[in-house]
C-alpha cells in the first residue's frame, strides 16, 4: 500500500509536507511525533491531554468524534470549530491531501 501526503502547518507558520504510511495503524499525533514536529502526545493517544489538538483546514471527511474527544475538547484551550485531536484520527487513504494546523501549545 502506498503512502499518502499530509500537510501540516506548525506553530511558526511553516508548512511541512509529510509522507504518511496507511498500513502501520498510525494516527495523526504519532505521525507528527515521527517527523519530530512539536506535538507532545502526553497521554499517549488516550484523548486525555489535548496536546495533539490541531485545526483541520481542508474539507476531508474525518471519522466522527467520539465522546472522549468531545469531552477533552470541551476543556481544552484555543478550541475552534475545526479543532480535532490528532491522536483520534487514524491515517487512512481517505486522508490523502489533508491539511491541518497545529493548535497553540496547551495542556489541561
Ligand atoms: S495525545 Fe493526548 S489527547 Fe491526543
Amino acid at each position: 500500500m502506498s503512502d499518502i501526503t499530509i500537510k501540516i502547518k506548525d506553530r511558526e507558520g511553516e508548512i511541512h509536507e509529510l509522507q504518511a504510511p496507511t498500513d502501520m495503524g498510525m494516527n495523526l499525533m504519532e505521525l507528527c511525533k515521527a517527523y519530530e514536529l512539536p506535538v507532545e502526545g502526553t497521554c499517549g493517544g488516550m484523548a486525555m491531554c489535548a496536546s495533539c489538538q490541531c485545526y483541520v483546514l481542508s474539507e476531508h471527511q474525518l471519522p466522527e468524534m467520539q465522546d472522549a474527544e468531545e469531552d477533552m475538547l470541551d476543556q481544552a484551550f484555543y478550541v475552534e470549530d475545526n479543532s480535532r485531536l490528532g491522536c483520534q484520527i487514524p491515517i487512512t487513504e481517505d486522508l490523502d491531501g489533508l491539511e491541518i494546523e497545529l493548535a497553540p501549545e496547551s495542556e489541561v
